[in-house]
């Protein structure tokens, strides 16, 4: 049953402290709660108690210390409900929950050896019956029993008060957290690990003791999360004036894990892939995100712990926040531009692509049926972009102006995404009315643009019109387009500022220009639309060379690309044409940082090209970007192999920055590989690499264009990493991605492969949603065998693991764009597991949006 935003309604009771005890047994794990609770001064007297909760046996309640009569509650699978409760009491409540079998990973469960929990969204009311709502802020005190020997660490949130030994090799640890929290704030971890020690003194000098706890034997690949932990402490003191608040923050790295990392006060969770990270196994790639996810969590502190979220429909509110600072302790700590084109190449990849699709809704969702469905790319990303706009508009002054007011207002409370902006609003003596609709709107916005010189008066004037995304409907949104204005012969920048559209259509009027300028637009992709300008080859090259900002260059680049293949597309007998083959050399011969110049000569990708193009031929798309590849190699072999082989010196004399030369040598090697004759290169790329980052490139390339090499590299890399468990992801993903026509069997085999566990995320993930976004050219075979692949796979997971089970399911729902012929193939096997009788309501609420029309 779905939820609506505009239904909300405060609680009728707070719950103010909540004391566990929990003992932890691995099948019958007791839970004791004891809480304090009132009712709301307006609430009806007779108005029951209902307490949220599932999958746990009620083993006895108390109200006030008395044992409660059975008249006085109802109990279901959903749901304690208790009658005539006074004004204000004490309730006890002891439930028995079963961690073992806990295979969702919400709730109390079992990683590896270890007990740990995951309570966002909705996870607390699997520990305990209880208010499971972000508005509902209690003090916890937890209180943990286990067994000395196998659980020596004992860890809750806030700071440890009590900690003594118990008969039977047991021992006990309790944990006071100050600050009031709701319950998906809440962790609890047992286990045994490795423990990497360090400290942080805060800028007003209060000492935090730092812990960060590891698998045995993984110390040494937890000290770079630990730098990039004090490095986002010193960040964010240094550009938010945000300090930390308890003297403890602890981290635990645990091998199955729904989703990257959970921000729990004080104690976060993180999946060890945003960990551990040592050169020899993990890519460069590995170690940007470990760094940025690491500063994520901790930025929650203020942005969703201290401030949090009224409802889960404002999740935006503290994620979207969240990520746009961590977008900017990224580029800070990295080059901005080429993080800043990360951040794009991600969202128009992926989030155009969910706003596009069947599960589209606005950064703050206005209905929802399982929350967990709601972590999106849009919350998450589009809604960084809107946040990124505000401080576009407001300045970093502003802006930073507006979060002074925004935790002066609200430190310590549940809020709305209107109270996010109203503080921005008033702290800048501003309107931002027509801004908030960015909250509210769905789709991708179009904006086109066309440019009128004229040369008798030298003004050029702009006319700028937006458009709600097809099928929708909104009134003007207010969308900042940052701009250029580049002189044709001097190359200099003319003009740059931020046009400020809130019209349907607008024009803005440049004077006493002495030449017609070239124009960029949306610098900094200042707003996340699909802009239509038309520009001339000349004008893009003008731009991709000459531009004060990195993105623009990139994206001009990028136009260029996108063109050539919709003529690939659309030409079975298209080739380059000169101009495109030399500008390709120009980019190639540029002055320019590696990292930038590995993106530049990236092309897009299949999803970003679905995008740009209409009605696709999936195979059809797959060979225009193959010959377009190909073509640019025959036209500039030479260049990409010396580029190649000057990167290998680069690197081998440790000269600069090794990420930013590994990135463009393997982007050569994309090209490479697709001539004749790179067999032997690819094997001693692979031998000689003492990073994971370029054998892991060389792996992947033998592999997707089934080189001879491969076999004999692909047992080499698994016999020397089949221990380490996020190696053998990399490795499997790499499977799923071989492009011959043994596929099918060979993910059968996978599947059934001693080291394949459909239990843990990451490997579920790797092997399955690597074959569905990784292998588009079987994926979308034209049989549907990889359709029925992908359904018979969600199918056993969903039973498992409904969480990650329709995440997966993405690439099958997401049927826009095809051609109406392919579109019908997918249908088919979503309406079969519309069929099944027992989906989750994960999958359901995704299979209904996707079948509705
Ligand atoms: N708050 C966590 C983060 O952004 C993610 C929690 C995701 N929860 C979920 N049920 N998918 O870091
Ligand atoms: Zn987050």
């Amino acid at each position: 049953t779905p939820r609506f935003l505009k239904d909300y309604q405060p609680a009728p009771y707070q719950i103010h402290t909540v004391d566990l005890y929990i003992e932890l047994d691995d099948e019958r794990t007791l839970v004791r709660n004891q809480m304090q609770i009132k009712r709301h001064g307006d609430a009806d007297e007779n108005e029951p108690l209902v307490l949220d909760g599932q999958h746990m046996e009620l083993q006895g309640l108390w109200l006030n210390g008395e044992a409660l009569n059975a008249s006085r509650y109802q109990c279901d699978e959903q749901s304690l409900t208790i009658t005539h409760c006074p004004q204000a009491f004490t309730l006890t409540i002891e439930t028995l929950v079963n961690p073992k079998a806990n295979t969702a990973l919400e709730g109390i469960y079992k990683s590896g050896g270890a007990f740990c929990t995951q309570c966002e969204a909705e996870g607390f009311r699997r520990i305990s019956y209880f208010l499971d709502r972000p508005d509902v802020m209690a003090i916890y005190t937890t209180t943990i029993v286990a067994d000395k020997d196998k659980y020596p660490y004992l860890l809750a949130n806030g700071n440890c008060i009590e900690r003594r030994d118990l008969e039977r090799g047991r021992h006990l640890v309790t944990w006071h957290d100050p600050f009031q929290k709701p319950c998906y704030l809440f962790a609890l971890v047992a286990g045994d690990f490795d423990l990497l020690e360090d400290r942080f003194v805060t800028q007003s000098g209060r000492e935090v003791a730092l812990q960060l706890f590891v698998d045995k034997g993984n110390l040494d690949k937890a000290r770079f999360a630990m730098q990039a932990l004090q490095d986002s402490m010193a960040w964010d003191e240094r550009v938010f004036g945000l300090e930390y608040d308890l003297d403890i923050y602890m981290i635990v790295a645990v091998d199955f894990f729904n989703m990257g990392a959970m921000e729990n006060k004080g104690l976060n969770i993180f999946n060890s892939k945003f960990v551990l990270a040592d050169q020899r196994s993990a890519t460069d790639d590995d170690f940007f995100n470990v760094q940025a996810v690491i500063g994520h969590e901790y930025f929650h502190n203020w942005t969703g712990n201290r401030i949090t979220c009224r409802d889960w429909f404002q999740l935006s509110l503290k994620e979207g926040l969240t990520v746009f600072r961590d977008q900017q302790f990224s580029a800070d700590m990295h080059q901005p531009d080429v993080t800043r084109i990360s951040n794009v190449r991600l969202l128009r990849a992926q989030q155009f692509a969910e706003d596009a699709g069947p599960m589209a809704h606005p950064i703050r969702p206005e209905k929802v049926v399982e929350m967990n469905n709601f972590y999106t790319l849009t919350v998450y990303e589009k809604g960084a972009e809107v946040i990124r706009m505000l401080h576009t508009l407001l300045g970093e002054q502003g802006f930073q102006r507006g979060m002074k007011e925004y935790i002066a207002r609200h430190d310590g409370q549940a809020v709305t995404c209107d109270d996010f902006i109203a503080a921005m609003a008033a702290a800048n003596d501003t309107d931002l009315q027509q801004f908030s609709l960015w909250y509210s709107q769905v789709g991708t916005p179009q904006v086109e643009a066309t440019s009128n010189y004229d040369a008798n008066s030298g003004s050029l004037t702009l006319t700028v019109e937006q458009r709600p995304a097809s099928g929708q409907q909104h009134p003007p949104l207010l969308i900042p387009i940052g701009y250029e204005l580049l002189a044709q012969d001097s190359k200099k920048v003319m003009h740059k500022g931020v046009l400020s559209l809130t019209q349907t259509t607008q024009q803005f009027t440049f004077e006493q220009l002495n030449e017609q300028p070239v124009v960029v637009l949306l610098t900094g992709f200042s707003a996340p639309v699909k802009l239509h300008f038309s520009q001339c080859e000349d004008e893009l090259m003008t731009i991709m060379v000459h531009a004060d900002d990195g993105f623009s260059r990139w994206e001009a680049t990028q136009i260029l690309f996108r063109q050539c293949i919709a003529h690939y597309y659309q030409d079975e007998s298209f080739s380059l044409a000169d101009s495109l083959s030399r500008a390709f050399a120009d980019i190639l011969d540029a002055e320019v940082e590696p990292a930038f110049k590995a993106l530049q000569i990236t092309l897009p990708g299949f999803a970003e090209m679905t995008e740009f193009l209409q009605d696709v031929e999936p195979q059809q798309l797959l060979n225009a970007l193959s010959r377009f590849k190909l073509d640019l190699l025959g036209k500039q072999q030479a260049k990409l192999q010396a580029m190649y082989q000057a990167c290998d010196q680069k690197l081998q004399s440790g000269e600069g920055h090794g990420a930013g030369y590994r990135a463009l040598k393997n982007a050569c090697l994309e090209y490479l590989v697709q001539g004749q004759s790179f067999d032997t290169e690819v094997t001693a790329q692979y031998q000689k690499a003492s990073n994971m980052t370029e054998k892991i490139a060389a792996l992947q390339v033998a592999a997707s264009e089934n080189l001879p090499c491969f076999e004999a590299l692909n047992r080499d890399f698994f016999a020397q990493w089949q221990d380490d468990s996020l190696v053998m992801d990399k490795w499997f993903s790499i499977q799923a991605r071989i492009e011959d026509d043994a596929v099918f069997e060979r993910l059968e085999g996978l599947l059934n492969h001693p080291k394949f566990s459909m239990r843990n995320p990451n490997r579920a993930r790797a092997l399955i949603g690597s074959f569905a976004v990784h292998n588009p050219k079987y994926f979308h075979h034209a049989s549907g065998r990889g359709y029925d692949w992908l359904t018979d796979q969600i199918v056993k997971l969903d039973a498992i693991n409904p969480q990650v089970a329709s995440r997966l399911i993405t690439p099958l729902i997401q049927t826009q764009g095809f051609a109406s012929s392919v579109q019908e193939t997918m249908r088919k096997r979503l309406q079969r597991l519309q069929q099944l009788d027992d989906i989750s309501a994960d999958i359901g609420e995704k299979i209904n949006a996707a079948l509705v029309n």
